[in-house]
């Protein structure tokens, strides 16, 4: 089998897609558990009923990148999920963030250019870098604006240093996913979301409150211009996502890309609402959930969701499950790590 290294594979999305990948390729997880817990190796392992291979390792530090590739020479590809995603601390520690998100990019393609290798590199970008589009829904096409935060810069710096890059090297091949809003967790219950602190994300909010973390979840403004008033974005459960990544893979293995740089929006191409969101878990789960209305949230767009034709129609993916299949995995996982 063909090894690929994942980057940040302990995480919410890197976990998820090591399961997916273990089914076709010898999977080398790389984590420095900053943001994850080495119990998730388990779970990955409980689903695929294989242990990956696993290296705890900062890849902000370039003499550790450099011993990676080292070791893993035969590696035909790698997935980089690693980086640090909370919008609000990007805006209180900005270099905490550029440090991490570009470094840890930068050291991996000086390790592939110093090589010379042949090699297959996929990018977890984010529809963070649309900003409030203009159009919707949403294609690869629409302007990118100026970074509403430090964590959305390095979105669009990291992009722009792999668009640079592939255009000095054409034995690299390389394709950015644009994630719009992942959600849920495996069916199985043996992995998910772990969010540290108080969850910033709207379904970890919503299934924290209803296993009696919080008294009640704040909707944050209804007097946008959409349906309802809330908000509206593109929920896509993460096994779907995950499942992206490996017909992204698959797709540079194969040569079948046409350009050597490409990005792909992966998103359902619905918009659902925030209040929809809480009705879908309402109606799901039957368990009791209070919300009040808030004011708007400093940084939020109105509105937000994919055209994911471009995926579609040259990844040939399509997502599979629907808005009530996310949240009730989302809900197994939360009673499962709450022992309720
Ligand atoms: P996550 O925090 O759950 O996973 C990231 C993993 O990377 C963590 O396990 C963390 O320990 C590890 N990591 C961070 N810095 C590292 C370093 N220097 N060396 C080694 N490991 C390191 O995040 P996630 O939700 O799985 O997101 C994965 C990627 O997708 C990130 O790049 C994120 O920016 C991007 N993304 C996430 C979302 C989302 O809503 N979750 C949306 C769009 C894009
Ligand atoms: C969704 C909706 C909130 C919590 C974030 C990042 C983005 C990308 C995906 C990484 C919004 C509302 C939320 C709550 C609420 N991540 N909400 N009450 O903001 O679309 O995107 O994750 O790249 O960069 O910004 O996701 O889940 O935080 O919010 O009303 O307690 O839920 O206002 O409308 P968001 P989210």
């Amino acid at each position: 089998m063909n090894k690929i290294i994942v980057t940040g594979g302990l995480g919410y999305i890197g976990s998820h897609t090591a399961v997916e990948l273990s089914k076709k390729f010898q999977v080398v997880i790389v984590d420095d558990l900053s943001n994850s817990s080495i119990e998730v190796l388990d779970g990955i392992s409980k689903i695929s009923h294989l242990k990956p291979l696993f290296e705890k390792l900062d890849l902000k530090n370039k003499e550790n990148v450099k011993k990676l590739f080292d070791r893993h020479n035969d590696a035909i590809g790698l997935i980089h999920f690693a980086a640090f995603k909370a919008v609000g601390e990007s805006v209180e520690k900005p270099l905490k963030y550029y440090e991490n998100n570009l470094s840890s990019l930068i050291y991996i393609l000086q390790e592939i250019d110093n090589r010379n290798l042949s090699f297959n590199l996929i990018f977890s970008s984010s529809c963070t870098v649309y900003g409030q589009a203009i159009n919707l829904p949403i294609t690869e096409e629409e302007s990118i604006k100026k970074a509403e935060s430090p964590y959305g810069n390095t979105k669009q710096i990291s992009e722009e240093i792999l668009f640079d890059y592939a255009k000095t090297n054409t034995k690299i091949n390389i394709t950015a996913l644009r994630y719009f809003n992942p959600i849920g967790a495996h069916h199985s219950g043996h992995i998910g979301e772990l969010p540290l602190g108080i969850p910033q994300n709207l379904v970890p909010f919503i299934t924290q409150t209803a296993a009696g973390i919080y008294k009640e979840i704040t909707v944050f403004g209804d007097d946008y211009n959409t349906p309802d008033g809330t908000c509206v974005r593109d929920y896509i459960h993460v096994v779907d996502l995950a499942k992206a990544h490996i017909v992204a893979l698959e797709n540079l293995i194969e040569k079948r890309n046409q350009d050597n740089y490409s990005v792909y929006n992966i998103g359902t191409g619905k918009g659902l609402s925030v209040l929809e969101v809480i009705d879908s878990f309402i109606k799901c789960t039957g368990v009791k959930l209070n919300y009040v209305i808030g004011k708007r949230r400093a940084g939020d767009v109105e509105s937000a969701y994919a055209d994911n034709s471009k995926a579609i129609k040259e990844l040939k993916w399509s997502p599979k499950y629907s808005l009530d299949d996310a949240i009730l995995s989302a809900w197994k996982w939360e009673k499962k790590i709450r022992n309720i």
